[in-house]
């Protein structure tokens, strides 16, 4: 059977990461508000047949938790989320946990941070058959000048991540911390 891969905030720096997902043959879900930005990730993929819309807001705590119930439902359980999830919405990672780990089946869940995660690291979910990864994203230096990650360097980052075990990757750099670009 093949395996399950959810990716949530997928439709803009991660679309590399799922139709990445697609082409090493898993069915991934993408998670996003715009179905037409969703449709797009489909669109540009060689596997479009894997590729599954899931149109939600993370915010509407409630519509998620339902979301991901449905999910499990009509997928089975998750083998792979990849989550890039803004801070405005600090309930929806502990639902999305929660609600995947109720299959008590084990997966993996890497988290996809912000620099500022470097300094101040958000807490992990708890859940006994989720293996939760953080992956953050930091910056570049090229001689005196930063700049932020393009989002082909943080596609890269992620995909490297899904093809290691370690339990935190940083993608970029996030030292010297002095050095990082002004938002
Ligand atoms: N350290 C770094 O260098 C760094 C870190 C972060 C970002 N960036 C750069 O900054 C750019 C913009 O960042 P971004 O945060 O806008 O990321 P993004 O990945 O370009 O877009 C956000 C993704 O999350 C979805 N999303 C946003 N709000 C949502 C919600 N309430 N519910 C469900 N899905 C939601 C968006 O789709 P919908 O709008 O359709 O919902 C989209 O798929 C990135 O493309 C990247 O290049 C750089």
């Amino acid at each position: 059977m093949a395996q399950e891969a959810l990716v949530i905030g997928a439709s803009g720096m991660l679309t590399e990461v799922s139709r990445w997902l697609a082409r090493q043959g898993y069915q991934v879900t993408v998670l996003g508000r715009d179905p037409v930005k969703l449709s797009r990730i489909r669109d540009g993929s060689i596997h479009p047949e894997s590729i599954h819309m899931l149109p939600q807001d993370y915010h509407q705590t409630d519509g998620l938790r339902q979301a991901m119930a449905e999910l499990v439902e009509k997928r089975g359980p998750m083998d792979v989320v990849v989550a890039w999830i803004h801070s405005t919405a600090p309930r929806a990672l502990p639902v999305i946990v929660e609600e995947l780990s109720r299959p008590e089946k084990r997966w993996q869940l890497l988290h996809v941070c912000g620099s500022g995660a470097w300094k101040n690291p958000p807490s992990e979910p708890t859940s006994k058959v989720c293996n939760y990864r953080r992956i953050i994203l930091g910056f570049t230096c090229v001689g005196e000048h930063s700049r932020w990650l393009t989002n082909d360097e943080i596609a890269a980052g992620v995909i490297d991540a899904l093809q290691t075990t370690e339990r935190q990757i940083i993608v970029g750099q996030v030292e010297p911390w002095e050095k990082r670009p002004a938002k």
